[in-house]
């Protein structure tokens, strides 16, 4: 469990979207009770992009607080995840380091396998700072989470980005050996390259989630992991909050452990605090999880935490982390609720008009309309090239 030095999450930020759509508003319009949505999923609102926001201007949004603080002479690589990618070849990460000013002698890659992808850029962050511990690691987890429009799976939508920097002697996170991981082919969640928007079976991809979680924590703990009553707290991967609820419940049940509601609510009810009010941000949502839990939380100095990465199709990987003592220091608490409540509610139709603006295919040149009041913005498409820039 306990390694000879010391990496992890060093700082951590998020990002998010320009406006907000509240499920009272979704409710209205498509006739459901609101109980569905609040108590049913545990959502009560929705993140949604700009017309000139996306992945990108997210990424580089959550990615530039942790440069202005710590610099970039020792980033030498940068790691984006996503699965709502806006290119089939050239990884998001790249515009994010030109926005950025990132040196040049700096590797750049995308990662993709749902919503797991950010778990794996974690990992791979952890071996590439054992090789070399002068480095750090840029990590950035960003998502627009898009389904068809009146469909079950609308509910659930949302949009983020976290980034990480990674390093020795961190001040947030030491990351621990072992993990346990989990992967199984399975159809419950998927995006061709044709469509836009994702297809989901609903039920599906709740049960393959809860085999998931039983499968990485089995492997975990036949690597030799801690025993599950040693966590002070667990950061699940998070669709819908509820989700968190059932993937709990279903843990101490598979341990054989009391399944009374304080126990739950005590282990997770502090990780749901972002992710009800931003919706699913796919890669970045386990880790929005966590900074809900560390913003909110009494001092939690050298305790071990759990983390369910869960990424449909399906990978998952079950992880320890402890909190490094004096953290708190290092929070960007205000900030992460700056994010949250500087968002502008927008009505039903003003978010149907924006989830289903497309840019043309044509290659010409396409202005995008200036909404985003964020520090990065999607300015057009022009000769199929998306243009940005700093504001
Ligand atoms: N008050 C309180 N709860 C209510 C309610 C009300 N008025 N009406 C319904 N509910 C509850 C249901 O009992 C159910 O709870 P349960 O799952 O604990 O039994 C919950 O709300 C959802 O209802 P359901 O009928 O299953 O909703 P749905 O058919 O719209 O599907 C999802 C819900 C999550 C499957 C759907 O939103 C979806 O496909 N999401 C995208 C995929 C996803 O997020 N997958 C997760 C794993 S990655």
């Amino acid at each position: 469990m306990s390694s000879d030095i010391a990496i992890g999450i060093h700082d951590l930020s998020f990002a998010t979207t320009e406006y907000v759509l509240p499920h009272t508003a979704l409710a209205a319009h498509n006739g459901t009770e609101i109980g569905k949505y609040h108590i049913g999923i545990g959502q009560h609102s929705m993140s949604v992009p700009a017309a000139d926001e996306d992945i990108v201007t997210l990424g580089a949004a959550a990615a530039a607080p942790l440069i202005a603080a710590h610099g970039s002479d020792r980033i030498r690589t940068v790691v984006f995840a996503t699965e709502s990618s806006i290119d089939q070849a050239k990884a998001a990460g790249v515009y994010v380091h030109s926005l950025l000013q990132l040196p040049s002698a700096c590797r750049v890659v995308e990662l993709k396998q749902a919503c797991y992808g950010a778990t794996a850029a974690l990992q791979f962050a952890l071996g590439l700072v054992r090789r070399d511990p002068a480095q750090q690691v840029l990590v950035i987890a960003s998502d627009v989470s898009k389904y068809e429009l009146d469909s079950p799976g609308e509910a659930t939508q949302g949009a983020a980005a976290v980034a990480m920097l990674v390093g020795l002697d961190p001040h947030l996170l030491r990351i621990e050996e072992p993990s346990g991981l989990f992967t199984a082919d399975v159809m419950d969640f998927w995006r061709p390259n044709y469509r836009d928007a994702a297809l989901v079976d609903g039920q599906e991809s709740i049960s393959a989630y809860l085999q998931a979680v039983e499968g990485s924590f089995k492997d975990y703990t036949e690597q030799g992991g801690r025993p599950l009553e040693e966590f002070a707290a667990f950061c699940y991967h998070q669709p819908f909050t509820k989700m968190a609820y059932k993937a709990h419940r279903h843990l101490l049940n598979y341990c054989g452990a009391d399944t009374d509601t304080d126990t739950i609510e005590r282990a997770i009810g502090l990780t749901t605090a972002y992710n009800t009010t931003i919706g699913n941000s796919y890669t970045a949502s386990v880790y929005l999880g966590l900074a809900a839990l560390l913003d909110q939380a009494d001092d939690l100095s050298g305790q071990p935490l759990a983390f369910l990465s869960y990424g449909s199709g399906s990978v998952a990987e079950f992880f320890a982390a402890t909190v490094v003592p004096g953290y708190r220091e290092h929070l960007r608490t205000a900030q992460h609720r700056d994010a949250i409540d500087r968002r502008t509610p927008v009505d039903y139709a003003a978010y149907r008009t924006l989830h289903q603006r497309a840019f043309p295919t044509d290659g010409g040149h396409y202005p995008t309309p200036e909404q985003t009041s964020g520090p990065f913005r999607l300015a057009a498409l022009n000769g199929h090239k998306r243009i940005y820039e700093a504001r």
